[in-house]
């Protein structure tokens, strides 16, 4: 079977099956094309709620398929790869939320979605990269505790300087290992490009950027701008992504290290297996963990992110 069989194998079982396919931009091109929605995790999750198939399969990471359990609990919803998962995720102990929560009485606690369920169980509300600035700065609390990523939450801080953000240490391995030489290397490699990149990666490195949002925010901006050339500096399926849909822009990597392995874990073969049923994960997560992390997701919602 050559790639186009498969993809037409795929959209014959999606169809036969009612089963449809959200995949995270940072997917495989070829993953993408098959898929009936893609996007970053705040434009996944404003499609979970509308699905209408019975089944979703989720091609990305574990908190991503559970995101989508909690929006639509009465769907099967499958994720891609057991085995992939988001390192950040499970950072924290939901129990230090509890201590922190004493050190700082009052405070409101804002968990990205990069969260297992039972993180989000304790925590307030809910967001995504693109919605963090807009939900923080809508909260009524001066004290925010904002869990696990660090340098997102530096990123909002700064967006939002009437608040007061209290900051846990953490955050993604892959965007936080960027260097501030890493990006002088690729600024004087390619001094005409904008440099776009997401708000994992240190203040150190963000500080050099022309824009700095999420990978839908990266992907708008490059699509709209009217620049030439650009350093993506996030996953480098980004990259290549745009240059498909923008084959009179160059784009170039910020690093070739900056590659997400836990999203490049499900294969096309994969999702053809999870469409066949003998592949991929259901996510079955217990009825009062559900309800109490379903919570932390529809503030989120009702706060417009
Ligand atoms: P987005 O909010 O940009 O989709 O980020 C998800 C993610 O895991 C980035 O590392
Ligand atoms: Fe998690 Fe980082 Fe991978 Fe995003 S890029 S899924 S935050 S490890």
């Amino acid at each position: 079977m050559n790639i186009y069989d498969i993809q037409q194998e795929i959209a014959r079982l999606k169809k036969e099956k009612n089963i449809c396919i959200l995949a995270h931009s940072y997917q495989a091109h070829e993953i993408l094309e098959v898929a009936d929605y893609t996007g970053d995790s705040f434009q996944l999750s404003v499609k979970a709620q509308s699905v209408e198939a019975d089944t979703v399969v989720m091609c990305g990471v574990r908190f991503m398929a559970e995101t989508v359990k909690l929006l639509s609990p009465e769907k099967k919803v499958i994720l891609s790869h057991p085995d992939a998962g988001c390192p950040m995720a499970e950072q924290m102990d939901p129990m230090r939320i509890e201590q922190l929560r004493a050190l700082h009485p009052g405070c409101k606690v804002v968990a990205y979605v990069n969260t297992t369920a039972e993180l989000k169980a304790v925590c307030d509300v809910c967001v995504t990269s693109s919605s963090a600035v807009k939900i923080v700065s809508s909260l009524p609390e001066k004290d925010i505790l904002f869990i696990p990523d660090c340098n997102l939450g530096a990123f909002v801080a700064k967006s939002c300087p009437d608040k007061n953000l209290i900051l846990v240490q953490g955050g993604c391995p892959v965007h936080a290992a960027i260097t501030a030489d890493e990006v002088k290397a690729a600024k004087a490699a390619h001094p005409h490009a904008l440099l776009a990149v997401h708000p994992e990666c240190t203040p150190e490195v963000t500080a050099f950027a022309d824009y700095v949002g999420s990978t839908g925010g990266i992907m708008t901006f490059a699509k709209n701008s009217d620049a030439k050339e650009f350093i993506i500096g996030t996953d480098n399926s980004i990259a290549e992504h745009l240059q498909y849909e923008c084959p009179d822009k160059a784009f170039y990597v910020l690093s070739k290290d900056l590659l997400c392995r836990n999203m490049k874990l499900t294969t096309l073969v994969d999702l053809l297996n999870c469409l066949k049923g003998t592949f991929g994960e259901e996510i079955v997560l217990p009825e009062e963990l559900q309800k109490k992390a379903r919570v932390c997701i529809d503030e989120m919602i009702a706060l417009g992110g």
